[in-house]
């Protein structure tokens, strides 16, 4: 049976007003994640991915705008909250993780500091009881001695334990959904393992839902449990994991898996996708990937594709999705 959905966003635009024109950063994002869920978001550089999380969280820089659409978490429209609601969001219900370990952390506090002092925000707890709190997330976080190391200031950490320590900090407040945004993208790869490892296995330890920010369908491939893919500031493909994989409808999600670096080790070179992405001021009329789709005809450039239900949770925008025979990168899976 299908599990309730925990959050809803439907037809999202979030733009930013700059000297050059709108940059039509978020252009129509429709997703949605279900209790308990890991949902990858996906796509290269530029495509809205941190946008949309920062959007969900309500914290879009200037000059950027929610210019239209619904983000429905536990059945209430975001969109209409006040900063203070929001902010109560952000503190309980809604937690994230950025990209740079370095940056998430300060520098001058220590990390008894820096986590006893968000519990304390949120949590009407002693300064005593913060502290056995913190060390009981490292605990969880799998930190070794976390009675001595929560003395450590960050440049005493390595790479690896900083974020530990951040998925820490963004667990502190027991959140219902985790968006965590390239939460491994500076690690090595063996670290980087760990790290999405230790987030799966606590996701299900917490029954947390998640968001899995990445440019690299490698490391979504074992975490999540559905995939969305994004160009551009659109919805490509939406689907589960292994449909994705394996049998893939839309060109970019083929071309995504092609480029993949951690899937293309047997491979002797990693293909590249030809071309850059678009300008987001003037994007291509139509389907904004068909200037670089393998596939794309005259038609292709004067009709913008919709987010269709091409077979029961898989979700397409390519209006010649039905025509064209994709056959994954991967192969075809074999053992269903
Ligand atoms: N403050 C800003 N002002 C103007 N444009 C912005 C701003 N922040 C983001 N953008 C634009 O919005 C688009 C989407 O950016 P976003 O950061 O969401 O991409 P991303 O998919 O997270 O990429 P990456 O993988 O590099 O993190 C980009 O074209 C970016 O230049
Ligand atoms: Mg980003």
């Amino acid at each position: 049976m299908k599990s309730k959905q925990i959050l809803k966003i439907e037809n999202l635009r979030t733009y930013f007003d700059t000297w050059a024109g709108k940059v039509k950063a978020v252009d129509g994002v429709s997703l949605e994640v279900r209790e308990g869920e890991t949902l990858g978001l996906v796509g290269e550089s530029g495509s809205g991915k941190s946008v949309t999380a920062l959007s969900i969280l309500g914290i879009v820089p200037r000059p950027g705008k929610i210019i239209d659409g619904k983000i429905e978490y536990k059945e209430e429209n975001l969109l209409e909250k006040t900063e203070s609601d929001m902010q109560k969001v952000r503190g309980k219900e809604i937690s994230y993780i950025f990209q740079d370990p370095a940056t998430s952390l300060n520098p001058v506090f220590s990390i008894a500091e820096q986590l006893t002092e968000v519990i304390r925000c949120h949590q009407n707890v002693t300064k005593k009881e913060a502290l056995e709190k913190a060390i009981e997330l490292l605990r969880l976080v799998e930190i070794p001695d976390p009675e001595i190391k929560i003395w450590n200031f960050p440049h005493q950490l390595s790479g690896g334990m900083k974020q530990r320590i951040a998925v820490a900090r963004a667990l502190s407040c027991q959140p219902s959904l985790l968006l965590a945004d390239e939460p491994t993208t500076n690690l090595d790869v063996t670290i980087q393992a760990q790290i999405l490892q230790l987030m799966k296995s606590l996701k299900r330890k917490l029954r947390m839902s998640m968001i899995l920010i990445t440019h690299d369908m490698g490391v979504v491939a074992g975490v999540a449990d559905r995939i969305t893919v994004l160009y551009a500031g659109a919805v490509c493909e939406t689907a589960n994991t292994k449909t994705v994989f394996y049998k893939p409808k839309h060109p970019y999600t083929k071309a995504l898996l092609t480029a993949v670096p951690s899937l293309a080790l047997r491979r002797e070179k990693l293909a590249v996708i030809p071309g850059t992405i678009p300008n987001l001021i003037e994007p291509p009329t139509g389907c904004k990937f068909h200037p670089r789709c393998e596939y794309a005809k005259a038609i292709c450039a004067k009709k913008t594709p919709r987010l269709e239900e091409i077979e029961p949770g898989h979700y397409v925008a390519c209006i010649r999705a039905s025509e064209i025979k994709i056959e994954s990168p991967l192969g075809a899976k074999t053992d269903e």
